[in-house]
């Protein structure tokens, strides 16, 4: 028999559906009140529980002064997380910081460019230093800089865009695996894209970088997966992020196509993003590994 706090549910569940049928308006009214206070008391009994299950622990986010990142360090925060925001940004990675701070959260700020080894060795270091372990690692700073087809693609463009978005994943990992390993498991999620499923016109370096982030992905989780540690990717369409609006900018024409390209007929938000990598990280995706989970308002399903 179901019971919550001494109460049986099945008696409750009868009374409302089944009792008296002649009762007039004050207890149609009771009934009203009792189910809406059943549907507020088991949501908060099943946000407070998804709260305890990351409660007190620490998450990575690199390239969260912005964008993806901040809406997921801001995520983590909120769900009682400690949060270690990573950027060559300072400027917006300590204001992110900061904002998780005064909402009552505990953050710190470190710059780190991700192309940089030392760089990333201090960074996973700073977090230790800090909260003694990383239990979940977002690896979001990326870059798109590209304005045209693959032959007007420059070796400047190519080099920068491999740098963050593959070097910079690579690193991250090389990194926090060790680490991982050393605390008996964690969870990692790399920021892949739709352009890492599939082709991207006039973006091609930057498809060929997702597509890399999913082979690091898909490789680091099969070589972890007996050792508690689960690595997947998001891979997101089109976010109302800066990213997107610097695109627009250069080109409108990206935008149109892009406004069109998504079945539900919107780009994506940020915090839709922070979402599905809260999900990958929280104990409900423990079976999921080596995955590459779109979240792309249908596009990749046409
Ligand atoms: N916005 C989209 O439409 C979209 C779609 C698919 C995938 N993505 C991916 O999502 C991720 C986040 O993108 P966003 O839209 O939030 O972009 P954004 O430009 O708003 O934020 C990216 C952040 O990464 C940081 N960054 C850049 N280079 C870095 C480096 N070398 N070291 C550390 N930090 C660095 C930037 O300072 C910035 O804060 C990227 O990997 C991007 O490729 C974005």
């Amino acid at each position: 028999m179901l019971e919550c706090r001494g109460i049986r549910l099945s008696d409750i569940a009868m009374w409302l559906l089944i009792g008296p049928r002649d009762d007039g308006i004050t207890l149609t009214n009771v009934r009203l009140v009792v189910t809406f206070g059943l549907v507020a008391f088991f949501s908060i009994e099943q946000v407070s529980s998804m709260s305890m299950s990351f409660f007190g622990q620490v998450a990575l986010v690199t390239g969260g002064a912005a964008g993806i990142g901040r809406a997921t360090a801001l995520a983590f925060a909120e769900q009682g997380l400690k949060v270690v925001v990573a950027d060559v940004d300072e400027t917006g990675g300590a204001a992110c910081a900061e904002a998780i701070r005064e909402a009552g959260g505990e953050a710190t700020f470190v710059r780190c460019d991700v192309t940089r080894d030392e760089e990333v060795r201090a960074m996973v270091e700073q977090a230790v230093a800090s909260y003694g372990r990383i239990d979940y690692a977002f690896n979001n700073a990326g870059i798109e800089i590209e304005q045209g087809r693959l032959a007007e693609g420059s070796e400047a463009e190519f080099d920068a865009i491999m740098g963050v978005n593959v070097k910079g994943v690579w690193l991250c990992m090389k990194h926090q695996l060790p680490l991982m390993l050393a605390q008996g498991g964690g969870a990692i999620v790399n920021t892949a894209s739709v352009a890492g499923l599939g082709a991207a016109p006039k973006m091609s370096i930057y498809s060929a970088s997702k597509h890399a982030v999913i082979g690091l992905t898909k490789s680091a989780a099969i070589e972890y997966a007996k050792k508690q540690i689960r690595v997947n990717a998001v891979c997101p369409a089109v976010i109302d992020t800066d990213m997107f609006r610097r695109a627009y900018e250069a080109d409108p024409r990206k935008a149109e196509f892009a406004a069109a390209m998504h079945p539900v007929g919107r780009v994506g938000k940020a915090e839709e993003i922070a979402a599905a990598v809260l999900y990958l990280c929280s104990d409900g995706a423990a079976f999921t590994t080596g995955h590459a989970l779109a979240v792309d308002g249908g596009a990749t399903a046409i």
